[in-house]
């Protein structure tokens, strides 16, 4: 096959332009601009693609090098592409659709979505959720007891009781929030009454509700950075303002400029932070409590992974330690039983039990009770526990082999995260390395593993991988793991 060239492609293109309408002829950038866009949306351009320098496709077309530059920039502007200081400029993983794309800047017609919409799409997000080896947080269905889900719903189909058709009020089903807070006091030291407990529709409407009932438009969210974008998309759609916070090996680390701010809602994953896998140390856990106490801010504890902790003493939560009511805590199904299952849940303060409860099935009109009471029997009879130490060793050992092959391949090359839980693991790459570029690479050979950077807000940000372990079949891992440990050092020896 002829390799694909950008110049001749879009020469062929702005001639046609010109031909099909001299009259119309689009300002030079603009040409270029469409010629390349159309390139990227006919895939023609696929992600992760290098973009020839804006000096050799200038030559290429005749047209000065600014003209180019402008057309970059473009399309940065609109996400097609991203830009990677030394790198060179790559077509962009985020792929949303066109119909989409041309709502938010339909030329010549102006904006038609809100401007909170066009925040909401154009701030960093996650890309297409590729179902393949190293996609981090996707667990192995093939590992989750089918058959025993399977009874315990059927159990309640085959009676379908009008109770359990109807909508989820009063927070979600009682025997399903009694066990919960059950569990979570036992396995997470959370303080917690059944009356505290909310079932929800995952993580995401979880902190929806928190964002609505505690903060106004314009208020302040810290958020970690680097820090899980689906979080802040949440923030942004409720109309509040994002300030990232430094992350450490310790944990989210505010400035003394930070300090000057006055957060409403603070975001923290302190048992596994996401995406680079730090734990919140205990001072750091006592000062964020603090300063949340002073500043009359909430924090919000997003604990979506604790199950999976591979060795050393679990950890407690950070609700726990809370003397002041300033904890919302979180937790979701999505990761220990399956994401599409979309069950979540969340501890208030007791105060603020009814208006969330109210809130709740006001605006969301919640659902899937059969679901709820299924679920509960599957802890109750205890297949939850049973699954929990399944899953544990099934993810642990598919780490240790990837850890192996890794070191192995990468010698002192590159660092890896040490921290034993979760369901990925990082490569940490020397700072000029282009982890988008290194994904990319990956990509082209099926595995898909997310750039350390596009997880950040701010410009400082570290170079590395983020690698999913939980989704390959352990007897795979070898297989893969070399493959990406070669393609790492080969990008690295460049
Ligand atoms: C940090 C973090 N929190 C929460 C979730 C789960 O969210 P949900 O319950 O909305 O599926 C994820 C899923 O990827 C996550 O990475």
């Amino acid at each position: 096959m002829t390799p694909f060239s950008l110049g001749e492609w879009l020469l062929a293109d702005m001639h046609q332009a010109t031909a099909n309408a001299p009259h119309n002829a689009l300002h030079r950038y603009r040409s270029v601009y469409a010629g390349i866009r159309k390139a990227i949306l006919s895939r023609r351009l696929t992600p992760g693609i290098r973009l020839p320098s804006s000096r050799s496709l200038a030559q290429e077309l005749s047209v000065s090098r600014n003209t180019v530059v402008a057309a970059f920039d473009q399309l940065l502007a609109e996400g097609y592409v991203t830009a990677v200081t030394g790198s060179g400029t790559f077509v962009a993983a985020i792929r949303r659709n066109d119909k989409v794309r041309s709502a938010v800047v339909r030329a010549g017609r102006g904006p038609i979505l809100s401007a909170r919409g066009r925040r909401i799409l154009t701030a960093p997000g996650g890309a297409t959720h590729e179902i393949q080896p190293f996609v981090p947080g996707m667990d192995d269905f093939s590992v989750f007891p089918s058959k025993i889900w399977q009874r315990l719903q059927n159990k309640y189909w085959r009676d379908s009781p009008a109770e359990l058709l109807d909508y989820a009020a009063a927070g979600g089903y009682m025997p399903l929030r009694r066990t919960i807070a059950n569990y979570l006091s036992i396995s997470r030291s959370v303080r917690v009454t059944t009356e505290q407990v909310l079932i929800t529709a995952g993580t995401q409407q979880s902190l929806q509700l928190c964002a609505q009932l505690l903060a106004n438009a314009g208020d302040l969210a810290w958020v970690e950075d680097p820090g899980y974008w689906a979080a802040r998309k949440v923030f942004e759609a409720c109309d509040l303002n994002l300030r990232p916070i430094v992350v450490d090996a310790e944990g989210i680390h505010p400035e003394v400029a930070d300090l000057t701010t006055e957060p409403r809602l603070i975001y923290v994953t302190p048992s596994h932070h996401y995406p680079t896998s730090a734990v919140m140390s205990l001072p750091r856990r006592q000062a964020l409590l603090d300063l949340a106490a002073a500043k009359g801010a909430w924090i919000l504890e997003d604990d979506y992974d604790s199950e999976f902790r591979y060795s050393g003493r679990p950890l407690s939560s950070l609700q726990g330690l809370d003397n002041h009511d300033c904890v919302i805590y979180l937790g979701t199904f999505s990761k220990i039983l399956y994401p599409g299952i979309k069950l979540g849940y969340m501890v208030v303060p007791i105060d603020l039990a009814e208006p969330f409860k109210r809130t709740l099935y006001d605006t969301q009109r919640p659902g899937q009770v059969m679901l709820q009471a299924a679920l509960a029997d599957f802890i109750e009879q205890g297949h939850f526990a049973t699954h929990v130490r399944k899953v544990r060793q099934v993810y642990g050992e598919r780490r240790e082999s990837l850890v192996k092959v890794l070191r192995a391949v990468l010698g002192p090359h590159a660092q890896l995260s040490k921290e034993e839980s979760g369901m990925h693991l990082v490569i940490e790459l020397p700072d000029q390395a282009s982890d988008i570029g290194i994904a990319a690479e990956a990509a082209k050979q099926g595995l898909v593993v997310r750039a350390l950077s596009s997880y950040y807000l701010g410009n400082q940000r570290r170079s590395g991988l983020v690698v999913g372990y939980a989704y390959v079949p352990t007897q795979r891992i070898k297989h893969f793991g070399t493959l990406l440990g070669h393609i790492v050092k080969s990008a690295l020896r460049r």
